[in-house]
């Protein structure tokens, strides 16, 4: 059968919120150190346009980590596949995720980031699954709350494809 997708996000939606979230940052994090630590691979889409939507010195960093396989549903499982690459210690981070859906791996990579010793972790999500993740911390920017629909596009991918859609779609295999 084939695949359907319904835009459930535009490009222009997207930028004009990622705008404002950058211009967010950008006062929240006046002379601050700031890092921002992208997790892999969906992030990759949000972060790059993010990033230029901060106009502050900011560095940059990334996690991989996995935790679906090639399941549509997260295993609860989280695994890290590459570690952030300098020292966060004494530093404002600010983790930058696609979606947060169960809130699995949020959970795990938080507390992972929170042993390294930063001054402090803030998160930045561009969707969130709000009725149905259970992430133990403050969401401190999020671009759209959305329903439980699996959805691709701006980084996220179903079997690896998909990540390079200019929108975000609901996917239906
Ligand atoms: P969580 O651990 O369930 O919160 O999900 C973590 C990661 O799974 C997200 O950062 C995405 O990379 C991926 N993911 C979750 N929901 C979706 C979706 O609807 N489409 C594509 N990827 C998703
Ligand atoms: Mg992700």
């Amino acid at each position: 059968m084939q695949s359907d997708f319904e835009i459930l996000i535009s490009g222009k939606q997207i930028a004009e919120k990622v705008r404002e979230i950058g211009a967010q940052i950008t006062r929240d994090f006046q002379n601050r150190e700031l890092v921002i630590i992208g997790v892999l691979r969906g992030c990759f889409v949000f972060m790059a346009d993010l990033a230029r939507a901060i106009d502050l010195p900011v560095a940059i960093d990334f996690m991989e980590v996995s935790s679906y396989g090639d399941d549509l549903e997260s295993s609860g499982n989280v695994k890290i596949i590459k570690d952030i690459k300098d020292p966060i210690h004494g530093k404002h981070v600010l983790l930058i995720e696609d979606i947060i859906d169960t809130g699995h791996t949020l959970n795990f990579v938080v507390d992972h980031l929170k042993l390294k010793n930063p001054a402090s972790i803030g998160i930045a999500g561009l969707l969130i699954k709000k009725d149905k993740h259970n992430f133990r911390g403050k969401i401190d920017y999020s671009g759209f709350d959305i329903a439980d629909h699996f959805v691709v596009g701006y980084g996220m991918d179903a079997k690896g494809l998909y990540r390079n859609l200019d929108h975000v779609a609901i996917f239906r295999a």
